[in-house]
């Protein structure tokens, strides 16, 4: 694996292998059943220059639970940045202080940017309409998960991938890390203008997977293993695109979208947040207490995956199993109430 994580273009099938291997052994760690100081001592520079709610505090957390401590900043306003400081000299200062930045900022490539001012590995959070590496893997983490679960193999397995398929960072990044496994089938169903970008879909179709472009959810899905859907990204649209745009409910994946049209094992999974105001037509909240609905098991393997991607850019992937101890606070049976004991 490369020094930053900055995007899937970086990871190969043997590195991502190895990160689900890793996240599997902090299962234990991140269920506060036991304890590690392998960060003991390291500091992270958690930079988010756009709203986080999961993200920021799970990379904050998994740190933590490493054993290391966390500096943060949240917003432009707060930042130097709104004093016109570049990235190149935030990166550089950063990187006197921390052992580690994680970044999430409006424009794309702008991490990448300032990753090249800086020796320290830096993990993109999320640069605009670009990438968020660190939430495929857990995507994928959590597809392995359930697969297992059910018993599905990945190879020959059919995904559906809906909702803003142009502006969704989480999509783009996911399609591509998909596309390093065996040939499977992938669906995509977006609402007209938020398309995915033809160059992902010709390098998805140039590895060998069949791609189809549908334009309704009005079909029939019975062989989907996975329904990811996506929140629509309007802070990114033009002030011509949001004028007049509302999404339509045929774009709503709810209850009798999956009683109908999917399978009893079908998946559900969303990257979150979900846009719980009725307009937005988001992921529906009838599904919750369902099975199928994983995103709450999606969201629990962020912290898992987050360990095992510092752990292993920092070196200390080796050194979990022996620094384990027993957590000796009181942890609960089980941590919210909708979520199902699978
Ligand atoms: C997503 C993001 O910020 O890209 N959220 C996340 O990180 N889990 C998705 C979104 O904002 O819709």
């Amino acid at each position: 694996m490369s020094r930053h994580l900055l995007s899937v273009d970086s990871l190969t099938r043997d590195s991502v292998n190895h990160l689900m291997h890793v996240a599997a052994r902090m299962e234990p760690i991140a269920q506060r059943r036991q304890v590690t100081r392998v960060l003991e001592g390291a500091v992270l520079g958690n930079l988010f220059f756009e709203a986080s709610t999961r993200t920021r505090v799970s990379f904050h957390a998994a740190f933590c639970r490493l054993g290391g401590s966390v500096c943060d900043t949240t917003g432009f306003t707060f930042s130097s940045m709104a004093k016109g400081e570049s990235l190149y000299d935030t990166s550089r200062v950063m990187s006197g202080y921390c052992d580690a930045i994680v970044m999430r900022h409006p424009d794309q490539g702008s991490v990448a940017e300032f990753a090249a001012a800086t020796h320290v590995p830096v993990i993109n959070g999320g640069d605009g309409p670009g990438e968020h590496p660190s939430q495929a893997l857990l995507d994928f983490y959590t597809i392995d998960k359930e697969f297992t679960r059910l018993g599905k193999k990945l190879a020959d397995a059919h995904v559906l991938l809906t909702g803003d398929l142009k502006y969704g960072r989480t999509v783009h990044s996911l399609i591509k890390l998909l596309s390093l496994y065996d040939p499977m089938r992938i669906t995509l169903v977006a609402p007209p203008g938020l398309e995915m970008p033809d160059y992902l879909i010709d390098l998805v179709a140039s590895r060998g997977h069949r791609v189809e472009q549908r334009t309704s959810l009005a079909d029939d899905y019975a062989d989907v293993d996975v329904v990811y859907t996506t929140r629509i990204q309007k802070e990114r649209f033009t002030a011509e695109m949001s004028e007049g745009f509302s999404l339509s409910r045929d774009f709503t994946v709810d209850r009798a979208f999956m009683d109908k049209r999917c399978g009893r094992d079908t998946i559900v999974m969303h990257p979150l947040p979900r846009d719980s105001r009725p307009e937005a037509n988001d992921l529906d909240v009838d599904l919750n207490g369902d099975p199928r609905l994983a995103i709450f098991r999606q969201t629990d393997n962020g912290i898992p995956v987050r360990m095992a991607i510092f752990a292993t850019l920092l070196q200390v992937d080796e050194l979990i199993e022996k620094d384990l101890r027993p957590v000796r606070w009181f942890v609960p049976e089980r941590v919210g109430v909708d979520d199902s004991p699978l």
